[in-house]
């Protein structure tokens, strides 16, 4: 049965997502052609496919970003992680986005992974979300950060978080994170101060800040745009995408706590190729012979929807493809065999490049340029 209501929520995404009424319900605006044709303009490249499939669709003063970066202002990158198990495909899209964002505009990135967060929200110990960092910071570095213009940081450890969190934390009433996040009397104390945290790395230089993510953490930069500017900042800026959808069916969001939805970046490539054959969903007839007479549904396929996402990066095979599924002339098993293929390349492609970043952590958490620069400025020389 398809839901028609839908809820969205930084813990929560449940139901079909009408995108067009979320940009209305939290007030952001779509990403239109303009902006994203002044992106390829500026950054004299071709857009990754999640910006051209307008798999990113939504923002917050993005074209002020782009202002900032025209007249020589300059911005920085934010994005984030809470540790609470391993990451799947859903979870990197917005990494790729930042990469690209980096890569091409040149400018330091800021990632913060919420260990904090997870031993607060989740039924774990801070031991495991600690080392839930660790793997997943693995698979954040085997993106492809430039490590002297990326600092990653874990809240536990780069407690400066805390200094920056509380200017924060004494602008937000209860009244506000009540009305924003849903908490009531039985909510954790740390849970309330929580949203401070997540908010304080928009600080973290006197520029403008764009936060690449998917719009479920969109609460909390519409908290920080209400307090910003009498902190003397920029209200922060966003580009939201939309939500990975689980292998199951197109409604909800890829969960990390339901494996048979998920493939995760850590997933042996064999086993995920079987995942994928016998969870996923596709837009097909019952029989082979209504499938040739009716044709598929592409609309109604997570097969499509992924290859659409993320795994066909050639629009025409796509656009064939579509056709195709549509005239009858292709089976859900032929598309199956197609995307499990193309998951497996990625997935050793990927793995192979987590296991080279087990070196690279040391700078991308204390030595590199920006993580140096962040560390010195957190801890007086005399006291380090
Ligand atoms: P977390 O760990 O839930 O999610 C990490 C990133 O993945 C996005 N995301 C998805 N994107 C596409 N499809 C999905 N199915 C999907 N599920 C999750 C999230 O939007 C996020 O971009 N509280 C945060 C951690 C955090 C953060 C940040 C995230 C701290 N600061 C700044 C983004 C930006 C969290 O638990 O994310």
């Amino acid at each position: 049965m398809l839901k028609l209501e839908f809820k969205v929520t930084p813990w929560d995404v449940e139901g079909m997502v009408d995108y067009d009424k979320l940009i209305e319900q939290f007030g952001t605006s779509p990403l239109t052609d303009e902006l994203l044709e002044r992106t390829a303009r500026l950054t004299k490249s071709e857009l990754p496919i999640y910006f051209r499939r307008r798999f990113f669709f939504s923002h917050r003063d993005y074209d002020k970003i782009l202002e900032d970066y025209e007249s020589g202002r300059g911005f920085f990158l934010y994005t984030g992680r809470g540790p609470s198990g391993p990451m799947h495909i859903g979870h990197i899209i917005p990494f790729y986005a930042t990469k690209w964002l980096q890569e091409k505009f040149g400018v330091n990135l800021y990632i913060q992974i919420t260990d904090d967060e997870k031993f607060l929200f989740k039924n774990l110990t801070l031991d495991e979300t600690k080392r839930w960092a660790y793997e997943n910071i693995l698979d954040i570095i085997a993106v492809g950060f430039d490590p002297d213009k990326t600092f990653i940081f874990q809240d536990s450890e780069f407690t400066k978080i805390y200094e920056m969190a509380l200017p924060i934390a004494k602008k937000i009433n209860y009244s506000m994170a009540k009305a924003v996040f849903g908490f009531n009397e039985q909510s954790k104390i740390g849970m309330i101060f929580y949203p401070a945290i997540q908010a304080a790395p928009t600080f973290f230089e006197r520029k403008r800040c764009l936060i690449p993510a998917a719009i479920d953490q969109d609460p909390y930069w519409r908290l920080q745009r209400d307090f910003a500017e009498s902190l003397g900042y920029y209200k922060t800026a966003a580009l939201h995408s939309k939500f990975v959808p689980p292998l199951t069916g197109l409604e909800g969001k890829m969960s990390a706590s339901k494996p048979e939805t998920a493939v995760y970046l850590t997933d042996d490539p064999e086993e995920a190729g079987k995942k994928i054959w016998r969870f996923a969903l596709t837009g097909g007839q019952p029989t082979l012979k209504e499938q040739r007479e009716k044709g598929g549904n592409p609309e109604k396929c997570v097969v499509f929807k992924w290859l659409e996402i993320f795994f066909e990066e050639d629009d025409k095979k796509l656009m064939e493809r579509y056709h195709a599924c549509k005239a009858g002339e292709l089976t859900c098993g032929e598309c199956k065999r197609y995307l499990i293929k193309k998951v497996q390349e990625f997935l050793k492609e990927h793995q192979k490049k987590r296991k080279e970043a087990e070196k690279k952590v040391e700078k991308f958490k204390y030595t590199g340029e920006l993580a140096r620069e962040q560390w010195e400025r957190a801890i007086p020389e005399k006291l380090r």
